[in-house]
């Protein structure tokens, strides 16, 4: 088994009366990149705290590599940590900020400068060794910072909304090149963020929080794919909401009432199969919706182009229908992105590209 792996049993967290968390559990394999994705004030903050042995859970235990965590203090765990408000020392140049924790830790001067220059050159800062940090930009202050925590070659780092102060192309930037030191390190980032494109492109494995809980963990696919509940449908990405009826439920396949219509999906599709005869939401991203005629099986109806955006190579159209509005997303050039506003259409929709929530 890699080194990093981080098991999260049952935690629970109070703050006074408040329960900020609620029966963590999370199973995070060594050497991955894994990201806490949620609205702010859902808990991940607390969660990399507990991780990181400044807090204590409430509840529950915390391992690392196998090795219980309760009562082991911040100093002692295998872990790294990079904020987005940097407490990097202001007084010390780029190389003595890099070099502090080597310092601190007792590694004799003859060692010091290797690593130093070594990871410098990862975050991409050769050069920059005598350049006090009230002469760097924003950018280059987050590369000191990760470069100041990997230098101690942690099995574990924790980055707490790392990029969020930047400006989009610099975090764009950054997030290429966190991802590619993640691969050559092997170490294993716990990343936290709201931003959802981010937490897409960066993990392997992707924690979607809400209200102290864990809603989901999956690839960033999976949960694209397979939200496991209207919350993850609607915050991972665009997405449609049709409003429904699950009519009845088989050993491999649900009928669904839609608008008047009714169609045959997959069980696998269903979440909330005990609640047959419920009214769900039948959840569709955009780019399922195509425009064209019905073929056999599929699910289809006449709609009328509302409005057309173009975005990059792609185009956004928002369609009225029976359903209510719906948005597509197409490639522009395509031979049936040719749409005029007002312009009726047939729509049709492929019933696997579909996931049904019963309502609780
Ligand atoms: N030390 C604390 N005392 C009391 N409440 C706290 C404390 N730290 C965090 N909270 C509360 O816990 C909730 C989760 O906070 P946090 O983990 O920082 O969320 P996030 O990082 O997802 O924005 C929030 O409602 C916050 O106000
Ligand atoms: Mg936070």
């Amino acid at each position: 088994m890699k080194r990093g792996s981080i098991s999260v049993a049952g935690v629970g967290k109070e703050f006074g009366t408040t329960t900020v968390l609620n029966e963590v559990d999370l199973a995070i394999e060594g050497g991955s990149f894994v990201t806490l994705l949620g609205p702010s004030g859902c808990g991940k903050t607390t969660l990399l705290r507990l991780i990181a042995g400044f807090l204590e859970p409430s509840r529950g235990a915390i391992a690392i590599d196998g090795a219980a965590m309760q009562g082991v203090p911040p100093r002692r765990r295998p872990i790294g940590m990079v904020f987005q408000n940097l407490a990097l020392f202001p007084h010390l140049d780029v190389f003595e900020n890099v070099a502090y924790g080597l310092k601190v830790r007792g590694t004799p001067a003859a060692d010091i400068a290797g690593p130093v220059s070594r990871f410098l050159g990862l975050v991409g800062l050769a050069g920059f060794e005598r350049r006090r940090i009230g002469q760097l930009s924003g950018g280059q202050k987050q590369r000191v910072a990760l470069a100041r925590s990997l230098v101690l070659e942690p099995a574990i780092l924790l980055l707490d909304e790392p990029l969020s102060a930047l400006d989009l192309q610099l975090r764009r930037q950054l997030q290429v090149e966190l991802k590619s030191i993640q691969r050559q390190l092997a170490t294993t980032f716990v990343f936290v963020t709201h931003d959802q494109e981010e937490a897409t492109l960066l993990s392997d494995t992707i924690v979607v929080m809400d209200g102290g809980r864990v809603q989901q963990v999956g690839t960033p696919g999976e949960i694209y794919r397979r939200p496991a509940s209207p919350f993850v449908a609607r915050f991972v990405g665009d997405i449609n909401m049709l409003p429904g009826r699950i009519v009845s439920l088989d050993a491999t396949s649900a009928e669904i009432e839609i608008g008047g219509s009714r169609l045959r999906l997959p069980l696998t599709a269903v979440i909330g199969k005990e609640r047959a005869g419920a009214s769900c939401e039948i959840a569709c991203r955009p780019e399922a919706i195509a425009v064209q005629p019905s073929s056999t099986g599929s699910f289809s109806f006449a709609a009328r182009v509302a409005a057309l955006h173009r975005l990059g190579p792609m185009l956004k159209v928002t369609f009225d229908t029976v359903h209510g509005p719906l948005t597509g997303l197409m490639m522009a050039n395509a031979p049936a992105a040719e749409l005029a506003e007002n312009q009726p259409v047939e729509l049709s929709i492929a019933p696997q590209s579909l996931t049904v929530f019963a309502n609780p």
